[in-house]
């Protein structure tokens, strides 16, 4: 791959979804577009590169979507999914009993297994039966949106973090695949979306999972997303983020739990002190 080639895709990738290359990650790129480009009939990247600046969409958004790391599995690091059940959906369930609903985001939800166990740890949550839960799913990426809303995982993506009494109880064998049963699968809705958007019409949310994402992000990027999360979340609601992602340094946005890895809650004070500006511009302007 030319240099010059290689710049073309870094900006492109950093501008459509957010993934910051370093300089020497040609090897990546080459990994994953050169058999891409043979299954679209172009002998290699140069081509490749060609027919994207003539204005192929439909092919930029699947070199987009091919230089997207899927990686997931069910209750990925535990931890986030202990934090749910004994600390914020207890919160919660006192904080919403007059409403009796919740709405929960898994930011980049990849093929479906963090989403799907957060729905399961809803299912087994007593204090929630009756409550109207809704559960909303959203990637870049259309393909691993289409694995998910199948439901259906091999018999080495359920063995990798699912407990086997879930698996048995939540879960029917087709073959050599397991499908999660309808009703589990009905909890979520997977929708397409960019967290590079503004995604504010999707409403506001009581709890955000956003993990495993932002790593790929440079600083000014995940800047952004976090303050557009925070407009996203209720202001007593909870962000989990991934065991290498931390708002600190980047964000005054949302604040750790101080007891709690992963966990984040909006930051009041700087909402005070936005409110209070707000309230401060207008006395000065006499309104
Ligand atoms: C490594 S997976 C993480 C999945 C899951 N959250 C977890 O922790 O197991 C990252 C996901 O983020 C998605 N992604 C990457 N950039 C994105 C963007 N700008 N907007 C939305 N999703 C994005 C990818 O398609 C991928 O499915």
């Amino acid at each position: 791959m030319t240099p010059s080639d290689y710049e073309f895709l870094r900006k492109l990738l950093k501008e459509r979804s957010g993934l910051d290359l370093s300089a020497d990650k040609q090897y990546l790129v080459e990994s994953r577009l050169i058999p891409l480009a043979r299954k679209s009939g172009l002998p290699g990247i140069a081509e490749l590169v060609a027919k994207i600046k003539s204005g192929a969409d439909a092919l930029t958004s699947v070199v987009v979507e091919a230089m997207t790391t899927n990686e997931t599995f069910f209750f990925r690091d535990k931890i986030p999914f202990d934090h749910l059940r004994q600390t914020v959906l207890p919160a919660l369930l006192q904080a919403r009993a007059s409403r009796r609903a919740l709405r929960i985001w898994c930011a980049a939800s990849s093929t479906g297994q963090e989403p799907y166990s957060v729905a399961m740890c809803v299912k087994e949550f007593a204090g929630l039966a009756g409550w109207r839960v809704e559960i909303v799913a959203t990637d870049l990426s259309q393909g691993v949106l289409e694995k998910a809303k199948a439901g259906i995982y091999s018999q080495f993506e359920v063995q990798r973090g699912l407990p086997i009494q879930m698996l048995v109880k939540y879960f029917t064998q087709i073959g050599e695949l397991w499908q999660l049963n309808a009703d589990i699968r009905a909890m979520v809705q997977h929708r397409q979306f960019n967290l590079l958007q503004d995604l504010s019409h999707l409403g506001t949310f009581d709890v955000i999972f956003c993990r495993n994402v932002l790593i790929y992000f440079d600083q000014d990027t995940k800047a952004g997303v976090f303050g557009r999360l925070a407009r996203m979340l209720d202001t007593d609601g909870a962000l989990l983020l991934g065991a290498a992602e931390s708002v600190v340094g980047i964000s005054d946005a949302f604040k750790p739990d101080p007891e709690r890895r992963g966990l984040y809650r909006l930051n009041t004070d700087r909402a005070a002190r936005a409110g209070m500006s707000k309230v401060l511009k207008l006395v000065a302007s006499g309104r």
